[in-house]
């Protein structure tokens, strides 16, 4: 089965196997969403058939509230858990000083909640994730569906005073119809291609009237773990200042490659 994965997929997998080891016995996790994170999901599940590992997950979509059950994880919700011990979840970008873009699943909101309510957050992620300066990846913002085209002309103009490369805000499709996130808005994608002070950025964004959260993740992540097609996992704590390389080996194994969506 593994010898079907693309190295793209080898990358994630590795990375989340990795991450994994952080995640000790009766702790409260916060489970992403996305590819990487489905992985990391998996593998925690194997972890609790397996060997008996007791956790709770708190799940950042329906997506990934659905694949946690599924492979037998306990699902309790932020206020049951109230606080985390860690999150674990994937990016879009992530920069040298591990800020993030996210949302490229459409989950932000959520995300973004859980990992502030963490004591760490760790971001598992193939090596073309790695940027210089974000922003080439389109930065997602949550909108509410009421009047969210004036949301979009207010977002243009303030984008007009920004330190960013481009400036053309576009509303995610789903086929014919706007996408709609777990919480009921929309989204807007920002393509501003470099962005020059993502922090001020940040919180210029959350002050439009209608938007609701943006994907920028600043000074939230301690922890990437950055995982290569040939099994390689480098692990970079910005609080430590440390970078660890390592080697993983591909182990076949039917429960966590059977069924890849
Ligand atoms: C979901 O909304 C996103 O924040 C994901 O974490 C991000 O898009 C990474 O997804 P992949 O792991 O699928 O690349």
């Amino acid at each position: 089965m593994t010898g079907e994965l693309s190295p793209i997929d080898k990358a994630k997998f590795v990375a989340a196997k990795r991450a994994v080891d952080y995640v000790e016995d009766g702790m409260r996790v916060g489970l992403g969403t996305g590819s990487t994170a489905a992985w990391m999901v998996r593998c925690l599940g194997e972890m609790v058939r397996d060997d008996g590992l007791k956790i709770r997950g708190v799940p950042t979509s329906t997506r990934t509230a659905a694949l946690a059950r599924e492979v037998g994880i306990e699902v309790i919700s932020l206020d049951e858990a109230r606080w985390l011990d860690l999150t674990i979840d994937g990016a879009d970008e992530f920069d040298g000083d591990l800020n993030l873009i996210k949302g490229g699943g459409g989950a932000l909101l959520q995300e973004k909640i859980v990992a502030t309510a963490s004591d760490q957050m760790i971001v598992i992620a193939d090596v073309g994730k790695e940027v210089e300066s974000l922003g080439a990846f389109p930065l997602p913002i949550e909108v509410i569906p009421f009047g969210w085209q004036t949301t979009k002309a207010l977002v243009e103009e303030m984008l007009i005073s920004m330190d960013v490369l481009g400036r053309s805000v576009t509303l995610r499709m789903n086929g014919d119809t706007p996408f709609v996130t777990d919480e009921g808005n929309h989204i807007l994608d920002l393509h501003l291609n470099r962005i020059g002070n993502a922090r001020q950025l940040s919180m210029v964004l959350n002050q439009v009237p209608g938007v609701v959260e943006n994907g920028l993740f600043i000074d939230i992540c301690d922890v990437v773990i950055v995982g290569y097609g040939d099994g390689r996992v480098e692990t970079r704590d910005i609080n430590e200042g440390t970078v660890e390389t390592d080697r993983l080996d591909f182990v076949e194994n039917e429960n966590l490659f059977t069924d890849l969506d």
